[in-house]
C-alpha cells in the first residue's frame, strides 16, 4: 500500500477564499486607488510563508518566504540558490503555518538548471508523492529577456485562471538573459529600464495574486570596493532597480562541504542576521550539529 501523502488539498481553496483574492486583485489593478490602513491590514493578513526546508533559514527569514513580494537569493556559483529554488518546489506544496494549505508553483527558468529528477528526491525527503510534486510545477524555459518578460503575461493568466491555487513563482535566474542581451556598455541604460519594467510587472502579480516570488541573481565584482573596504568586493548584479525591487534580499556564501551561511542584505522589517543550512541530497536542510 502507497503511504505517500497525495496533497490533494492543492484544487480545493474555499470560495471565500477565492473571493477574498479577487477582492485584492480588482483593488490592487487600480479600480481603488486608496485603502484605509485598516483594509491595508486586512489584506496583509491573507499573506503567507513558504517554508525553505531548512528551520534556521526560516528564522532568519521571518517564517519563510513571504507572498506578496518578490524575495532573492544572490551568491557566487555553487551557493545553492538552484537548490533552494527546488526545495521551494516542493515545500510549497506543504500545508504549513497560519492555516497556509500549500499550493502549485510556477518555475522560469534561465539557464538550463532546472532539474525534475532533483524535485524527485526532494518529495522523497517529505514523504509526498513524486509524481504528484512534479505535476503541480509548471516549468518554462526562457531563451532571452525578452521572452522571460512575455513569459510573464503566461504565468499572470494563470494565476488568474485559477484563481488561490499557484502559491510561489521562481526565476532562476532573473538577471542571466540581461546580461547577454544587454551586455555592450552603452546598453546600462536600456538594461535597467527593461529591467524595471519587469519587476514592476512581478511585484503586481506577487500581491494581486498573493504568491510569494522567488529570484536568484548572480554577482560581479565591485570596482568600488577597495576605496569603501568592503570585506567581501562584490556585490549583486542588477544596481538600484533590483535593490528596490525586492523586499528582502539574502546574500549565500559557501560554508565547510555542504554548509551555507544565508545572510539578511536588506529587508525593511528583519535584522541583519545570518543563518547556515545544508545541500543535501533532499534539498535545503538545517546543518547537523
Ligand atoms: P550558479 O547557478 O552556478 O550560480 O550556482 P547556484 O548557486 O545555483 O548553485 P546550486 O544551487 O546549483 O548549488 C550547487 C551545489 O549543490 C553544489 O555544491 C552541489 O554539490 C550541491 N548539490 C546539488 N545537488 C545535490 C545533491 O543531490 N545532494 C547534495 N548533497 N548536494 C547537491
Ligand atoms: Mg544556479
Amino acid at each position: 500500500m502507497c503511504t505517500k501523502k497525495k496533497l490533494c488539498n492543492i484544487k480545493g481553496i474555499s470560495e471565500a477564499k477565492v473571493d477574498k483574492i479577487k477582492e485584492v486583485a480588482v483593488k490592487v489593478s487600480g479600480d481603488k486607488a486608496f485603502l484605509t490602513a485598516l483594509e491595508y491590514a486586512e489584506q496583509r493578513k491573507t499573506c503567507f510563508r513558504i517554508s525553505t526546508g531548512s528551520h534556521d533559514l526560516d528564522m532568519l527569514l521571518g517564517g519563510g518566504l513571504e507572498s506578496m513580494a518578490i524575495s532573492e537569493a544572490f551568491g557566487e556559483f555553487r551557493t545553492g540558490k538552484t537548490q533552494l529554488s527546488h526545495t521551494l518546489c516542493v515545500t510549497a506544496q506543504l500545508p504549513g503555518a497560519n492555516g497556509y494549505t500549500g499550493g502549485k508553483v510556477i518555475f522560469i527558468d534561465t539557464e538550463n538548471t532546472f532539474r525534475p529528477d532533483r524535485l524527485r528526491s526532494i518529495a522523497d525527503r517529505f514523504n509526498l508523492d513524486q509524481e504528484a510534486v512534479l505535476d503541480n510545477v509548471l516549468y518554462a524555459r526562457a531563451y532571452t529577456s525578452e521572452h522571460q518578460f512575455e513569459l510573464l503575461d503566461f504565468v499572470a493568466a494563470k494565476f488568474h485562471e485559477e484563481m488561490g491555487v499557484f502559491k510561489l513563482l521562481v526565476v532562476d535566474s532573473i538577471m542571466a538573459l540581461f546580461r547577454v542581451d544587454f551586455s555592450g556598455r552603452g546598453e546600462l541604460a536600456d538594461r535597467q529600464q527593461k529591467l524595471a519594467q519587469m519587476l514592476s510587472r512581478l511585484q503586481k502579480i506577487s500581491e494581486e495574486y498573493n504568491v510569494a516570488i522567488f529570484i536568484t541573481n548572480q554577482m560581479t565584482a565591485d570596482p568600488g570596493a577597495t576605496m569603501s573596504f568592503q570585506a567581501d568586493p562584490k556585490k549583486p548584479i542588477g544596481g538600484h532597480i533590483l535593490a528596490h525591487a525586492s523586499t528582502t534580499r539574502i546574500s549565500l556564501r559557501k560554508g565547510r562541504g555542504e554548509l551555507r551561511i544565508a545572510k539578511i542584505y536588506d529587508s525593511p522589517d528583519l535584522p541583519e542576521n545570518e543563518a547556515t543550512f545544508a545541500i543535501t541530497g533532499g534539498g535545503i536542510a538545517d546543518a547537523k550539529e
